[in-house]
């Protein structure tokens, strides 16, 4: 296995509307980040990834895209972007840009003119169709609710978009679509970014021929009025014909033959929705992206532990059939997702149950992503009104329930309980009224918990979840065997625990967890000499984990 920095890398997630706002006006912005470099360079952080910073209307806050060189007004300034460029490079920590390929906003000038008539030269650089007896082509969904077909009026044809009305897909068969957006790539790489995330680069391209989307066993259209959700994640099912196409590899490989190879090795993510072990081995590999993020634990239910590991564990094994450099992406939150602590962690145990995921985390086999917060144990947030709600999915979600006629007060809790803005909510820097992150009316609630989580308290603590997680990092720095090593999970006689084996010709640890609010007696440690690197959990019988205790020895 070649070593390589970003396989080596704990790389932070910023949500940059709620990490740090610098002028009062309530949104996090680009000199709020720069002011936090410090920090982050404190806790381990090598590189940065944030979440799009261009010019955008916000229908789906910045993933809807209607200027790629420009940058958007309340984040700050292009000289704003150089100076965090340059004081990230000072402390050795690396960016990686937030790249919306698949959709622009239809603000941005291209759509304008390709909406403007059939005729327009632009008219092809997005996916149009004059549909079907009056209805839309085909059952293809948007993933934020209803159909991924928009009727124009003026130009009289139906526009494709995958997510909201407000971001049409870009038509990626079209070469000059593909001429400029591998230009706009170029103008960001000059700038010394040193990877790219790839929003759905899974979703480029779509069938060609317009199919229905089918169900695999009947071959049958699906009906997407009948099923719970929109969004199907589910590969084994469903052929989804808006996603995984193979010309989508083929662009991948252009993209990083014509415009990364060319500039020096910039480490790419991509982000594919849904994702399964074979999607991730054609999208990632030589030639190709260097990882993937899946959603595979997307749905599972409060501390499901087996269903977790089983689906970690496919990942961690699709690693032998993918290839000798193949490699997985790991994180357990994101601005998407919910907040760790909330899915797996333990109200009764905030701090050990936090600490232990993070430990979780930081002793897999791959890249690591730690989404901002989880350092210090944030939980999601429930609102009390949907007026206080900011996501798109959010809110569409919760029309819909009432519209399928459901009662408010359930609707509320349904939507809310998937809602993005669970993990949004902004970073709790310290207990004052606006947890340090703004002077100002802040965009979206802070969580009351902010009083008693937050960073400055526990960087005073040395037991903190802080500490803890600084401590996990440090240590994974220190042992390749913890990053490189090989990964050997044992059997458990108790469904509440994770144990696992890294190691290779240096060193051997065992890595031992607790998932569960009992305490735990692990067989693997009866006959275990080595000495304990990391320890959270204050059971006295050496053999029994506390409460999400979080272990590792050093067996060599
Ligand atoms: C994935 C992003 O993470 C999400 O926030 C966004 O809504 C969609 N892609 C569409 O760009
Ligand atoms: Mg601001």
């Amino acid at each position: 296995m070649e070593r390589t920095w970003w396989k080596e890398a704990v790389i932070y997630e910023i949500y940059v509307r709620s990490f740090q706002d610098s002028d009062g006006d309530g949104h996090g912005d680009l000199n709020g980040i720069t002011m936090r470099l410090p920090y982050l360079k404190s806790l381990g952080v090598d590189a940065i990834w944030i979440t799009p910073i261009f010019a955008s209307p916000l229908d789906d806050m910045g993933y809807d895209i209607s200027d790629y060189t420009g940058i958007l007004d309340t984040f700050g300034t292009m000289e704003d972007v150089d100076r965090l460029m340059a004081e990230a490079n000072r402390l050795g920590i690396r960016v990686i840009l937030d790249m919306v390929l698949n959709h622009t906003s239809d603000e941005h000038p291209w759509f304008m003119e390709s909406r403007s008539s059939r005729e327009n030269p632009k008219r092809d650089w997005y996916v149009w169709h004059p549909g079907k007896n009056g209805k839309p082509p085909n059952n293809w969904v948007s993933a934020f609710h209803g159909p991924a077909w928009t009727w124009d009026e003026h130009s009289g044809e139906y526009y494709l978009h995958q997510f909201s009305p407000k971001q049409p897909d870009l038509n990626w068969r079209h070469p000059e679509v593909r001429g400029a957006m591998f230009d706009m790539i170029r103008f960001w790489l000059n700038k010394g970014v040193a990877g790219l995330r790839l929003d759905m680069v899974n979703a480029l391209v779509e069938d060609e021929q317009f199919r229905d989307n089918i169900w695999k066993d009947t071959r049958e259209a699906v009906d997407y009025s009948r099923l719970a959700s929109n969004i199907s994640l589910d590969t084994e099912n469903f052929v989804d014909r808006t996603r995984n196409q193979p010309e989508t590899y083929a662009i991948v490989e252009a993209l990083k033959r014509e415009v990364l190879d060319p500039v020096g090795e910039i480490f790419t993510v991509g982000e594919s929705w849904p994702c399964s072990p074979e999607v991730a081995g054609e999208l990632a590999g030589p030639g190709r992206l260097d990882v993937c993020f899946h959603f595979d634990f997307l749905d599972l239910g409060r501390r499901d532990l087996s269903e977790f590991r089983r689906i970690m564990n496919k990942w961690e094994t699709s690693l032998e059939s993918r290839g000798p450099d193949a490699w997985n992406a790991w994180y357990l939150s994101n601005h998407d997702m919910p907040r760790s602590a909330s899915v797996f962690g333990s109200a009764k145990h905030p701090k050990e149950s936090a600490v232990m995921l993070n430990c979780w985390l930081l002793t897999r086999r791959g890249t690591v992503f730690l989404y901002q917060g989880e350092e210090i144990g944030m939980t999601d947030i429930r609102y009390p009104g949907i007026e206080d709600y900011r996501d798109i999915m959010t809110i569409n979600h919760y029309r819909k329930l009432l519209g399928d006629g459901m009662d408010p007060r359930t609707a509320l809790d349904t939507a809310a309980a998937a809602s993005r803005d669970n993990a949004r909510s902004p970073m709790q820097w310290d207990d004052g009224p606006g947890a340090g992150f703004t002077t100002g009316s802040p965009w979206l609630g802070i969580n009351a918990n902010h009083k008693w989580i937050n960073v400055s308290g526990q960087l005073q603590e040395d037991d903190s979840i802080l500490a803890r997680t600084r401590e996990l990092i440090m240590l994974r720095k220190s042992f390749p065997t913890l990053v490189y090593g090989a990964f050997r999970q044992v059997e458990t006689d108790s469904d509440r625990l994770d144990c696992v084996f890294r190691e290779d010709g240096d060193h051997q640890f065992l890595v031992v967890l607790n998932f569960s609010e009992e305490p735990a007696r692990c067989r693997c440690l009866e006959e275990c000499t080595g000495e304990a690197v990391f320890y959270s959990d204050q059971s006295s019988d050496s053999q029994v984990l506390g409460p999400f205790g979080a272990r590792i020895y050093q067996l060599r």
